[in-house]
């Protein structure tokens, strides 16, 4: 596939067409990345333009969930498709990190912190999920009940604190959940929002959001802190981004840009992993032969911690986890602003334009997938999966700006669900797992599972 950028081809396109849902319906699915991208959709097909206001009171959208348009708006480089005003609007509460940067300030800070995040150095913050996940699920009662979203939370910021930032966050939401909340609520609100007020008046919204903002920053200097303080603490991606340089210039981080980042990774990696957990083990709930599959996976390995070289031995689990992305993807929806008139799916879309790629409708769509609402691990089975298109399946996104930590997720989650399903027997109660989307996608609602003990043996029923 190709992105056609010479102007004259790009200027005998049509722009895409205007989306025919009335206003209201408009303004209500815009805020839902998740299903509202489905109903654009399916009223205006898979480019359609979105204007809620005149232009010089926001830009227009263009929403895209072909394979053919993500490919066309993600591959390309983020100079081209930069970040949009939800980015801005992140930047101006919590500093400039990775996530929202630029292009100029970013191919640097990538740079600099790519190697971090590679498969092999991420077991080192990984490994301790085992820990954690061994840990939270000694404390539940056979027989008891659960609501799996607070419980994975709990173990994602028990995982993240202890073992990655040398922290000990259990009973600390107040300091680093609920914040991250309130945050990235009033950034995905704000940024999406078709009137804005001046950043300067002081609304409700806006003195919660700098609070917590505040709250997040204070946490992140507090960590560092701790760290230069006593070189002892045990804090292993605190410490590899204390020592990680860019390989142009040598140059490190300065505190400030420390901070700044592991603010982000402490919001990016917590609630996307644990709404991907609970997601997966709500699944796995319904399903009893895919626990059981699961359980004799992790059996097979022995009785002893999990770490992180058994994922190769887990790969039932991990095709799991990667359904479960399918169905529940964390970032639903990824959002760019156009920089220059680009060719997406056959159609123009102008400099200006905020441009955003569907991936929950792209990976529910029926026509790319069989039995789309069905939860269906073994599509992901490696000889099967061959047949998806690189640009259909897009979980950690694609293109430059993809997933940093999309290894050390993936790792994390194989850890702690194989933990979970080798320790105890998870029976969902709750029929479904209803999704919000305040930023990214979250349970909307708990989502209740009873806890039993587990099975002595887990039989196979067929040979995968
Ligand atoms: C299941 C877990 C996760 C999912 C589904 C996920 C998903 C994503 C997606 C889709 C993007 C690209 C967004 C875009 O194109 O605009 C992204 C970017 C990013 N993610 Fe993740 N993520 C996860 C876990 C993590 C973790 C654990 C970390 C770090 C510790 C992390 C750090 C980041 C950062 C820093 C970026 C920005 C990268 C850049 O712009 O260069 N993520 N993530």
């Amino acid at each position: 596939m190709t992105n056609v950028t010479t102007p004259g081809a790009v200027d005998l396109l049509p722009v895409p067409p205007r989306n025919p849902l009335p206003l209201r319906r408009q303004v209500n699915a815009l805020r839902r990345f998740h299903t509202g991208a489905e109903e654009f959709r399916d009223a205006g097909g898979y480019v359609t333009r979105i204007k809620l206001a005149p232009t010089w009171m926001m830009p227009e959208m263009v929403l895209v969930t072909s394979p053919r348009g993500a490919h066309d708006v993600l591959g390309l480089s983020d100079a081209i498709v930069e970040r949009n005003a939800v980015h801005d609007e992140m930047r101006d509460q919590i500093g400039a990190n990775l996530f929202v940067v630029r292009h100029d300030e970013w191919l640097p800070r990538r740079r600099l912190l790519q190697p971090v995040f590679t498969k092999k150095n991420v077991r080192a913050f990984a490994g301790p999920m085992s820990q954690a996940a061994e840990s939270i699920a000694a404390g539940w009662e056979l027989g008891g009940v659960i609501d799996l979203d607070e419980q994975c939370r709990k173990l994602t910021m028990r995982a993240l604190g202890r073992s990655v930032l040398g922290l000990d966050l259990d009973d600390q939401s107040d300091r680093i959940a609920k914040p991250l909340q309130v945050m990235l609520k009033y950034v995905a609100d704000r940024g999406t929002a078709p009137v804005r007020l001046p950043r300067w008046v002081p609304t409700r919204e806006q003195r919660r959001a700098r609070a917590a903002s505040a709250t997040l920053r204070a946490l992140a200097a507090d960590v560092l802190d701790g760290c230069r303080r006593d070189p002892e603490r045990d804090a292993p991606l605190v410490r590899a981004l204390m020592a990680a340089t860019d390989s142009a210039t040598g140059r490190g981080l300065t505190d400030a840009e420390l901070a700044d980042e592991l603010i982000v990774f402490i919001g990016a990696g917590h609630d996307t992993t644990a709404t991907t957990m609970a997601y997966a083990l709500w699944q796995l709930g319904r399903h009893s032969e895919m626990q059981d599959a699961v359980r004799r996976e992790v059996d097979a390995i022995g009785d002893r911690n999990l770490e992180p070289g058994d994922v190769a031995n887990l790969g039932f689990t991990v095709q799991v986890l990667h359904e479960a992305l399918r169905m529940c993807p964390p970032a639903a929806m990824n959002g760019r602003l156009a920089t220059a008139d680009i060719v997406v799916d056959g159609y123009r879309v102008t400099a200006g334009t905020m441009v955003m790629v569907g991936v929950y409708a792209l990976q529910r769509d029926p026509r790319l997938w069989s039995r789309p609402d069905e939860f269906v691990p073994e599509r992901f089975r490696p000889d099967v999966a061959k047949q998806i298109d690189r640009w259909q399946y897009l979980p950690f996104g694609a293109g430059p700006r993809t997933c940093i930590g999309d290894h050390f997720a993936m790792l994390e989650l194989a850890l702690a669900l194989a933990t979970i399903v080798r320790r105890v027997r998870v029976e969902s109660l709750s029929p479904s797992f209803e999704m919000g989307t305040p930023f990214t996608t979250v349970a909307a609602a708990p989502v209740m599972a009873r806890i039993g003990e587990r099975p002595a043996v887990t039989p196979p029923r067929n040979p995968r």
